[in-house]
């Protein structure tokens, strides 16, 4: 069986992540979604959120599952018996990080190649800081996440102005 992990920060997930994730899950025996617990990025939903709410939106693809992760990438996909790590690549602007990471995990995990897939051009600009941003000033993002982490960023939005 062949077992890929997704991973990211998910912070949210949007409709380029899901677009990988369709992909993914077409090529795949398994995918696994591996939201980071640990990302240096001081994510705006906590880990238990961000599973929520990719769960919620990957329903429609049996063959993929959810879950959070602490510590090394390629420890947890050891772990969970993974031969491939999938990332998307969306312009020439990603690659410096990706060609970082994935020769990073190359070394310290031989038997782990990453896979990178490119999500439909529609959503090359696309990425979760803009959709936070648009949501933070109050602006429409439906275009950019389905209606479930819309309505996600609404709540966490007014419980932010709330607390202010
Ligand atoms: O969505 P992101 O923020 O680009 O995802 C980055 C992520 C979470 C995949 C990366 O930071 C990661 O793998 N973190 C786990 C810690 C780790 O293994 N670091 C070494 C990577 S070379």
């Amino acid at each position: 069986m062949r077992i890929a992990i997704y991973p990211g920060t998910f912070d949210p997930v949007t409709y380029g992540h899901l677009d990988v994730i369709a992909r993914a899950a077409d090529i795949f025996d398994k995918v696994i979604v591996g939201v980071a617990e640990n990302s240096a990025k001081r994510p705006l939903f906590t880990d238990l959120e961000r599973v929520q709410m990719i769960r919620a939106v990957v329903r429609k693809h049996p063959n993929v599952s959810v879950d959070s992760f602490q510590g090394l990438l390629v420890s947890y996909a050891k772990r969970k018996k993974a031969t491939a790590i999938v990332r998307g690549l969306r312009a020439v602007s990603d690659f410096e990080y990706e060609f970082q990471m994935a020769l990073t995990n190359r070394k310290l995990a031989r038997g782990i190649t990453t896979v990178f897939l490119m999500p439909h051009e529609e959503y090359t600009y696309l990425n979760s800081s803009i959709v936070r941003e648009i949501a933070l000033f109050g602006g429409d993002v439906s275009t950019f996440v389905p209606p479930e982490v819309r309505r996600m960023l609404a709540r966490k939005v007014r419980a932010m102005n709330a607390r202010a």
